[in-house]
């Protein structure tokens, strides 16, 4: 394992009736509050009117930044950090998926600066403060719950790009899983995509010695792959929605990464298809994971055949390892088209013409991947094959 520190200070409440937490919370941090969610699945399925019925529980003074987008934008951000500052927020709560979750963080961390937040999302400040925020979550993810982490994208130059801050870990988040009842199929795929995607980029590491976070690892992801079916059969099963929702914040809260340096490659490669083409983010990560795996097999097949073996259950026998490595990228592949995920670029109608410039996104800060460092050539490679 690798020296590392822990830190998680997000109080998390889970499960049903969870949301009359907020009765204790706000009151914590101040009761004028900026209400932030997206395109208005809320307002469909109820959680936005109980969420109301909560705050005024406790008189607070509501604000509201609503029209999140999917792949939240920086003018987005700008306007939720003119009326914090305008109107003296207390607390912001976050109500929706990661893109709500994501946005609300930059908000809060750019209503206490007095530069521009793209400065901070750039990675060329890094901000003294925040605003405190909550989270009500609806879709079973990102992991931004529990996380410190945020993407936003600057749709005018076309970048996406990840930034994260200790000052942005939520204060506390509230899981019901009976609000995620309402994801439609394709987001409920997309959703557990990511999921197992954040899992793979930690598993796949060249640490060495690190048999509880394999396992853990593992678990997610047998978990993830029974569930799925049943789930998509039965999208109101609090029970497969539950297993999914507790996953999701597993996968990314922290608990995986101990001891353990992940790749992360491509999640870069997919926000860059993303930044130029406006695509679900799982959606771009089944395309272009089994591509990477492809690609950098050579680095590591006794870690891919630990994959095939103890997440897919095939058998070794009689077969060279890099045999039984690429059975188990093949079984990911075929899951993921077995629940619906699409399986190639031109699934979205992208083409090569663009290529060249995602290559270019990718490489703002340099090389990158810790199984494999990639080179623009690389990234190219992996596009192609994903065509
Ligand atoms: O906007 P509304 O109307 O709420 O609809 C949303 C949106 O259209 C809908 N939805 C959410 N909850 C629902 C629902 N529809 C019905 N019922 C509900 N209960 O689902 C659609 C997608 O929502 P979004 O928040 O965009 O999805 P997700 O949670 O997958 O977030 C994606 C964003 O998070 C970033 C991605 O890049 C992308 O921008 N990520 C953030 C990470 C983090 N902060 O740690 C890590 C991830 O790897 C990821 O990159
Ligand atoms: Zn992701």
């Amino acid at each position: 394992m690798n020296t590392f520190v822990y830190y998680n200070p997000t109080r998390l409440y889970f499960g049903s009736g969870s949301l009359e937490q907020l009765t204790n919370l706000v009151p914590q941090y101040g009761t004028n509050v900026l209400v932030v969610y997206g395109g208005g699945s809320i307002k469909k399925n109820g959680v936005y009117d109980r969420v109301i019925q909560q705050l005024a529980g406790v008189n607070a003074k509501v604000h509201e930044l609503s029209g999140v987008e999917p792949n939240p934008r920086l003018s987005t951000v700008n306007k939720g950090i003119d009326i914090c500052k305008k109107e003296n927020i207390e607390l912001i709560l976050a109500v929706g998926g990661g893109s709500v979750i994501d946005c609300t963080k930059a908000i809060a961390i750019g209503a206490k600066y007095e530069g521009n937040v793209w400065d901070i999302i750039t990675r060329k400040a890094t901000g003294n403060a925040a605003l405190p925020f909550g989270t009500v979550l609806t879709l079973a993810a990102t992991g931004s719950e529990m996380n410190s982490g945020s993407v936003i994208t600057n749709w005018e130059t076309q970048e996406k790009l990840g930034w994260g801050s200790p000052l942005v870990f939520p204060k506390f988040s509230i899981l019901d899983p009976e609000f995620t009842f309402s994801v439609p199929k394709d987001q409920t795929v997309y959703g557990m995509v990511d999921i197992m995607s954040h899992v793979l980029e930690q598993y796949f590491n060249h640490t060495g010695n690190t048999p509880v976070q394999d396992g853990f690892c593992e678990t997610i992801l047998r978990t993830v792959i029974a569930a799925a079916p049943k789930l998509l059969d039965n999208l109101q099963s609090y029970e497969h929605r539950e297993t999914i929702l507790y996953s999701g914040t597993m996968a990314l809260n922290g608990t995986l990464a101990m001891g353990v340096r992940g790749d992360w490659a491509t999640h870069n490669i997919e926000h860059a298809v993303s930044a130029v083409y406006d695509i679900p983010h799982g959606g771009g990560l089944a395309i272009l994971f089994p591509n990477w795996m492809g690609h950098v097999l050579d680095e590591g097949v006794t870690r891919f055949k630990q994959f095939a073996v103890n997440v897919f259950d095939i058998d070794p026998a009689g077969k060279s390892d890099r045999e039984t490595a690429l059975e188990g990228i093949q079984a990911l592949r075929s899951f993921w088209s077995s629940i619906g995920a699409p399986s190639r670029l031109a699934d979205y109608g992208i083409t090569d013409e663009k290529l060249e410039i995602m290559a270019d996104k990718t490489m703002v800060y340099g090389p990158f991947g810790h199984f494999k460092t990639l080179q623009r050539e690389d990234v190219l490679e992996i596009y192609r094959k994903s065509l």
